[in-house]
């Protein structure tokens, strides 16, 4: 998988009558070695979580179980785009600076992220507004 935009990409399924099975790998399925792996789970109906950007942080989504959005904003202007994501062989890249909110959680649904980076609270932007001004002053 390209360091490219973002992206749903079909991971790989081994289809089984014992029950199905996907993989991910680093820098084949995802477009970065990955440092950390963290998952959401038990969200209350109607929670969002997110809802900020890395400045760094690159990471990749799935719902391993159930079904979530992603909602995401390049920051320049295009506005957001919604990702659905319901199946257990999806899963979508997000690049670094990219304001992103999960939301739309169903009952017992499951989130996987694989991250770029360890966790550092420096490298999150939680201001819109300062997402917003550091993406243009990139384009400028
Ligand atoms: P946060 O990234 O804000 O979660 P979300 O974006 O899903 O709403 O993290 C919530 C809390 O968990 C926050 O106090 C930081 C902590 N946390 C860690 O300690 N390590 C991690 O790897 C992550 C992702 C969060």
């Amino acid at each position: 998988m390209q360091k490219k935009d973002i992206q749903i990409t079909q991971l790989p399924k081994i289809l089984d009558r014992r029950g199905n099975l996907s993989i991910i790998e680093e820098l084949k399925n995802v477009p970065f070695e990955i440092k950390r792996v963290y998952w959401i789970y038990d969200v209350p109906g109607g929670e969002l979580r997110g809802s900020h950007a890395y400045k760094e942080n690159e990471e990749f989504i799935v719902a391993l179980s159930g079904s979530f959005d992603v909602v995401l904003d390049k920051g320049d202007g295009s506005g957001e785009q919604t990702f659905p994501l319901n199946r257990s062989y999806y899963g979508i890249y997000v690049p670094p600076k990219t304001w992103r909110r999960m939301e739309n959680f169903s009952t017992n649904s499951l989130a996987l992220i694989l991250s770029s980076t360890v966790y550092t609270e420096e490298d999150y932007i939680f201001d819109y507004n300062e997402f917003i001004k550091i993406k243009s002053k990139e384009r400028s």
